[in-house]
């Protein structure tokens, strides 16, 4: 579990990542500009992109405007589905890394696990990291069947599976897979989208502490030792969601939070995609 913004977690291939992060998912134009911006004027040191977001080139001139150094931050970026299969994923990262216009991608990801496509796309993704082009390669929206297929073209275990994953999605198989496979679980939509903000159980264990109902929900994504990623537009937000390491939830909390689950999903389900 990390204890401050600085905190890393340490990936399977040895490489650290930050416990938390800023996703940009839907933010465009000034906005994500602005919310990058925010984050790393808060200490945030991980953004996660997509392709598929049309904002990689917003997020790399925030990065560079902001005359932090490119070491001490962590960019993620995603393949999107219509450019996987082999040849495609490679060109596909080039124009990534193009429209970033930073020098290196921390992490790149698959997706989605496109039928008859996704292992094509993680040989390619293996031969980037291979090739010393990624610092780390993982995938996104993988069930545990999609994992367990990747072994019949790579020995190259996934360092990270983003997932959706708040109170009433909590994923705990998945999350149980993975730690036995010494994946990283990072956790995208952790507020539910922001629909679970309004929760009543969240809102009491929220007013219990002194502590808003998102910085509730993320702080049981942290002491779940998931790695967490809220996207937010408001400066206030921004700056709140990453208040979290003056409280803790008690373990009654914490089993309360976990009694939520009802396996509901905002997203499309990884088999349908
Ligand atoms: N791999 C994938 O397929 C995938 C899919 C979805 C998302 N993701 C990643 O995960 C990131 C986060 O997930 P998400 O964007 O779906 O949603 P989210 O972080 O669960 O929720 C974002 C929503 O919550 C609101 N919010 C944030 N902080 C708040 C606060 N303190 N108080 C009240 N409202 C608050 C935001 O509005 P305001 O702007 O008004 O604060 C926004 O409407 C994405 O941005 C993306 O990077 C990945």
């Amino acid at each position: 579990m990390i204890h401050s913004l600085d905190d890393q977690v340490k990936l399977n291939n040895g490489m650290g990542m930050p416990g938390f992060g800023l996703g940009v998912w839907h933010v465009r134009g000034e906005d994500c500009v602005n919310s990058v911006t925010w984050a790393l004027e808060t200490g945030y040191r991980m953004i996660d992109t997509a392709e598929h977001y049309q904002n990689e080139d917003l997020v790399g001139e925030a990065v560079r405007r902001s005359g932090i150094p490119r070491e001490q931050l962590f960019i993620t970026t995603k393949l999107w589905n219509d450019d996987q299969g082999y040849d495609p994923a490679l060109k596909a990262f080039d124009k990534s890394l193009k429209k970033i216009g930073l020098d290196y991608i921390d992490l790149y990801l698959i997706h989605w696990p496109i039928k008859g496509k996704y292992l094509d796309s993680w040989r390619a993704l293996v031969r980037l990291y291979e090739e010393g082009r990624i610092r780390a390669i993982g995938v996104s929206n993988f069930h545990r069947h999609h994992l367990e297929a990747l072994t019949n073209v790579s020995d190259v275990v996934p360092a990270v599976n983003q997932i959706e994953l708040h109170p009433l999605l909590s994923q705990v198989p998945l999350r149980e897979y993975c730690a036995s496979r010494n994946i990283l679980v990072e956790g995208y939509s952790p507020l539910g989208t922001g629909t679970e903000l309004d929760h009543p159980v969240i809102r009491a264990i929220a007013g219990q502490h002194h502590k808003t109902a998102a910085q509730v929900i993320l702080r049981w994504s942290i002491q779940n030792g998931v790695v967490t990623i809220p996207r937010s537009t408001k400066k206030e937000h921004v700056f709140s969601n990453a208040d979290l390491f003056d409280f803790s939830l008690t373990e009654e909390d914490m089993v309360r939070i976990d009694g939520l689950n009802e396996n509901k999903r905002n997203n499309t389900d990884p088999d349908t995609v």
